[in-house]
């Protein structure tokens, strides 16, 4: 039975719903998966903006880094009828769930706050569907980071590396130094984020044939293969202990001078900046060698759903999303969240360097054609081409499947439909 169908047999007359919205401030029911340090004190901005405005936050937190847990929680809400006001989608989900006519426009605050004027292009389109906004962006988190922890980096007497080979070198003499090279988490979406990393340094052009037009010819280049071999090689410098762990458990290691670097979006830094950690004395973000030309964006957004017995967004609905792309809003959020405003133009007097130079980059990028959807973070490709590319790269990186027959397995999961 189709998500519509479902909804409308669970549908509540207009008049029961008006008598008790009059009544008591209205609750805004959230559904998200910001829980570690960082993400917590990043949405908590959110709740204490909307509480102050009169509104009752109803958190539904649901713990998982990348969305994977919460996703399947918000389809079982949905298909029970209890839709949350709001919810955390992102990127081509935002159209597959407006397919569904489940989501409520807000074009009225699009319109009288002109977003269109104020986001990047890109971004502006996949926060609409058929012609309507659904969706309010919160910030631009680039992924290919590789956080690296100075004291680490000095006791190993590295440098920063920009090539593989001096990544290897330096992750060489990590190993030396008795400091764990590379912390890495256990889940399948934090291997896709290391793959597409490695794929990247390839250059943004393959990338975009890659993993945006999924072109069999570079699916089953030599060079894929050399990116598998890449994601291999730096296999050999993980912990024992990675089976199952959390991303933010992986970044504790670097903060916690366990482990010399972490390949991590900038998610990771909020980590930093919540254990009172400073870029440049403490710790240092670069962009994963070979692609500091480039950028794979990662936008965070908030889609609002029909609730019971009304088409269009309520007061808090549309409160909330008004908030969402205010300008100093985004700069509190992503200075706990480790991202930058979306919006062009917001604030960032409280930016670290690292936010900084992800601004700087990401124009860069932008003019240069080096702006790139990230699969692993749900910008690239339906839910189900990112799923099978992602099983591809979790059985490589879980077994030992040679780089011939991961392209093979590659080529064949780009013709999902
Ligand atoms: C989200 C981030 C989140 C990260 C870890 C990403 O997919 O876009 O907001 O911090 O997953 O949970």
């Amino acid at each position: 039975m189709k998500l519509r169908a479902i909804m409308a047999v669970l549908c509540v007359t207009p008049l029961m719903l008006s008598v008790s919205r009059a009544q008591a401030a209205e609750s805004v029911a959230v559904l998200h998966w910001w829980t570690s340090g960082g993400e917590s004190k990043a949405v908590g901005v959110l709740k204490d903006d909307m509480t102050k405005a009169g509104y009752k936050w109803n958190d539904f937190a649901v713990a998982g880094g990348g969305g994977a847990a919460a996703m399947t929680a918000l389809k079982t809400q949905v298909i029970s009828g209890n839709a949350p006001s709001a919810a955390q989608i992102k990127g081509p989900l935002i159209q597959e769930w407006a397919e569904q006519d489940v989501l409520v426009p807000i074009d009225s605050v699009a319109k009288s706050e002109n977003w269109k004027a104020s986001l990047p292009p890109a971004i502006d389109k996949l926060m609409q569907a058929d012609g309507h906004y659904v969706a309010a962006p919160f910030s631009v988190h680039r992924v290919n980071w590789l956080y690296i922890n100075k004291a680490a980096l000095d006791k190993a007497g590295g440098k920063v590396p920009t090539t593989w080979p001096e990544f290897f070198a330096v992750a060489d003499k990590m190993k030396a130094a008795g400091i764990t090279p590379v912390a890495m988490g256990g889940q399948s979406w934090q291997e896709l984020t290391l793959w597409e990393d490695v794929v990247l340094s390839q250059g943004a052009d393959f990338y975009k044939k890659a993993i945006v037009d999924l072109d069999q010819k570079t699916l089953t280049s030599p060079q894929m293969m050399q990116a598998f071999d890449t994601v291999r090689k730096i296999q050999g410098y993980f912990d024992q202990g990675r089976t199952g762990r959390d991303w933010n458990l992986a970044t504790a290691m670097v903060i916690r001078s366990n482990a010399g670097m972490q390949f991590m979006g900038d998610w990771a830094k909020g980590e930093f900046a919540s254990a009172g950690k400073k870029s440049g004395a403490d710790f240092i973000c670069a962009p994963v060698p070979g692609t500091s030309n480039a950028y794979t964006f990662n936008v965070d957004s908030f889609v609002f759903f029909k609730q019971k017995g009304r088409d269009t967004a309520t007061p808090g609905q549309l409160a909330m999303a008004k908030e969402i792309m205010n300008p100093a809003f985004q700069e509190q959020f992503s200075f706990y969240k480790g991202s930058i405003p979306v919006r062009l133009g917001a604030p960032m007097a409280k930016s670290d360097d690292c936010a900084k130079k992800s601004y700087n980059d990401e124009q860069v990028a932008i003019d240069s054609g080096g702006y790139v959807p990230s699969l692993a973070h749900g910008m690239a490709q339906s839910d189900a081409v990112a799923g099978a590319i992602s099983d591809v790269v979790t059985k490589f990186m879980n077994s030992n499947q040679t780089s011939q027959d991961a392209v093979n397995a590659l080529a064949r999961a780009a013709k999902t439909k």
